[in-house]
Order: C-alpha cells, then sequence, then structure tokens
C-alpha cells in the first residue's frame, strides 16, 4: 500500500441513466508509477478516467487525487495535474518551439517552452 497515494479509487461507481458503465472498481497509484488501465471496449475506462480528471462526480465511491476530490476540488487541483487528450495529435504546419507553445498555453505557470525542450533532450529540434 501506499502511505500518501497520487490517486486513490475505493469503490467507483458511475451511471449513465440506469446504465452502470462502472461498477464499482477500486485501485491506488503511487508516486512514480506508472499505471495501465486496461478493459475490453466500453469497459469503463474513459468513463473512470474523466471522473480522475473531475469532470464527472462518482455516482458512488471515492476518488482521490493528491488527497483531493477531482471534482469538487478541480479548480486547485487542475494546475498540478498533466492530461494527454485519448485522440489529438500535432498541427503539420507547427515548429517543435511553436507546438510546445501552443501546449503550454492550457497550463498555469507553465515552464518556459525552451527549457522544457532542453529537459526532454529536444533542444536542438526547436525548429
Ligand atoms: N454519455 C454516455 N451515455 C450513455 N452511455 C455511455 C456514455 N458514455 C459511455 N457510455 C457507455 O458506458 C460504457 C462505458 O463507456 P466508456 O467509454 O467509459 O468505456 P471505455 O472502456 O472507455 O471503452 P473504449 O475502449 O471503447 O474506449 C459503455 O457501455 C458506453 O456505451
Ligand atoms: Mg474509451
Amino acid at each position: 500500500m501506499h502511505a500518501n497515494p497520487v490517486i486513490h479509487v475505493d469503490g467507483l461507481r458511475q451511471r449513465y441513466g440506469d446504465y452502470e458503465a462502472v461498477a464499482g472498481i477500486s485501485f491506488t497509484v503511487g508516486e512514480g508509477e506508472l499505471f495501465a488501465l486496461l478493459g475490453t471496449n466500453g469497459a469503463g475506462k474513459t468513463t473512470t478516467m474523466e471522473t480522475l480528471e473531475g469532470f464527472r462526480p462518482a455516482h458512488a465511491g471515492t476518488v482521490r487525487i493528491l488527497g483531493r476530490d477531482p471534482h469538487r476540488d478541480r479548480r486547485a487541483l487542475r494546475p498540478r495535474i498533466g492530461i494527454m487528450l485519448q485522440e489529438g495529435g500535432f498541427f503539420n504546419d507547427l515548429t517543435v518551439a511553436e507546438t510546445a507553445g501552443h501546449w503550454r498555453g492550457f497550463t498555469p505557470a507553465a515552464r518556459p517552452a525552451a527549457e522544457a525542450l532542453a529537459l526532454v533532450g529536444w533542444a536542438t529540434r526547436r525548429a
């Protein structure tokens, strides 16, 4: 068990009307841990992720991100979490630096684009 889990889900249930899309799942993810949520089509992965991201409240169960309720405390949590879209991609006409600059616009207090590129070894691929 993790003393201070980054993600803690206990007995999560989600419904769309009468249909139960998530029927009580529990898992915990610790700091630095790589965690994959796998399941067949329609298993409830996206519904679960949207709940972790704070887009919808849990119908039942407990969800905590960094110890906080992601729906109720979304404003406080959002600057502290990173989210990749399921589908997205890049604008073909933008340079690496322009793309980094575009994405940093989604995050308050983002580090400078050049610093982020240097961190991942892309400083020489800016143009
Ligand atoms: N807005 C909605 N209204 C009604 N039912 C929905 C809605 N969104 C999802 N569902 C249903 O809830 C179930 C779980 O959907 P969800 O998208 O969470 O599954 P998933 O594991 O992400 O599936 P996939 O692998 O296809 O992406 C599915 O049966 C789906 O049809
Ligand atoms: Mg999905």
